[in-house]
């Protein structure tokens, strides 16, 4: 058995926004070596398609609402507990200009792209912790690493999902449980439609395919790294990204020196 079908096969994996584009891919993918998955999405009538072609059952639920992740948690308990967790639903507001936006267009995306996957690990680790490990992995985006002007709010929470995934890695490795981002450039989902897809269509510009997206998730689950965000870009492999370091204090007396004890944790 190979190691990736090994650390998959009878697992139990809660894939949010597995309705469509990259976590229907990545369903069934995971489906396919051998894991048991729970498809959850706003879209229930996409969520029952994904979960009766994969053997797998549907939740239809909206996973910026702290009260559905009780429903969610319910669900993933029911099928043995969560070993794997990809918190992937998400959505964009297509607004570039930072004064338009509208109250509703804020609460959403930072409610589905933020909350979706900080309420995701509040209700689903406790599972794997259970049962002695698991993995989480989140979707943010390229734009969890560069600014993407094109949409700055998109842009403010993939670099929370990044930062998010990093600050808690390091606690949950002493429970066995790896935690890492992994960050697409454009993917060819109905996510990208309209205006954009016309402008990359007309340009030649090549999308990846939500396939690959899954195999990016696949590393992540089954490399044992974590705290990393992964990037997927086309012709590369799933490749962590290197952050810098910003400087330490230049202070006489204080220089090179990091903050004592769990304050300097930094992602192994
Ligand atoms: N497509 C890209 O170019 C691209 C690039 C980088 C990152 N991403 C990220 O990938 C993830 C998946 O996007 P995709 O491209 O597969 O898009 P998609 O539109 O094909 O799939 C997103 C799914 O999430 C579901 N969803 C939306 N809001 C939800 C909510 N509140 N609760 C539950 N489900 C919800 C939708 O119904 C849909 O089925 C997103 O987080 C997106 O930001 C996409």
């Amino acid at each position: 058995m190979s190691e990736v079908t090994a650390s998959v096969e009878g697992k139990v994996a809660v894939v949010t926004g597995g309705g469509s584009g990259i976590g229907l891919a990545t369903a069934r993918r995971l489906s396919s070596l051998g894991a048991t998955v729970l498809v959850v999405d706003i879209d229930g009538d996409a969520a029952r398609r994904s979960a009766s072609e994969l053997d797998g059952r549907a939740l239809s639920a909206d996973v910026s609402q702290p009260e559905q992740w009780t429903r969610i948690a319910a669900a993933s308990s029911e099928l043995g507990g969560a070993d794997i967790a990809f918190l992937n639903a998400g959505t964009t507001t297509g607004e570039q200009d930072i004064t338009a936006f509208t109250d509703e267009q804020y609460r959403r995306i930072l409610g589905v792209n933020v909350d979706g996957v900080a309420f995701g690990m509040r209700a689903l680790v406790p599972q794997m912790t259970d049962k002695g490990g698991g993995a989480v992995v989140a979707t943010s985006s390229l734009a969890g690493l560069i600014a993407f002007p094109g949409d700055p709010l998109y842009t403010l929470t993939k670099h929370a999902v990044v930062g998010l995934v990093r600050a808690v890695a390091p606690r949950l490795a002493e429970q066995n449980v790896t935690v890492n981002a992994v960050c697409p450039s454009l993917v060819d989902t109905p996510l990208i439609d309209g205006e954009i897809r016309d402008l990359l269509t007309g340009s030649g510009f090549p999308l990846i395919s939500p396939e690959a997206v899954a195999g990016a998730v696949l590393f992540c689950i089954t490399s044992g790294q974590t705290g990393q965000a992964v990037f997927v870009q086309l012709g590369w492999p799933p490749t962590p990204y290197r952050f810098g370091h910003p400087p330490g204090p230049r202070l006489e007396g204080a220089q090179g020196k990091v903050p004592p004890g769990w304050l300097a944790e930094q992602p192994r």
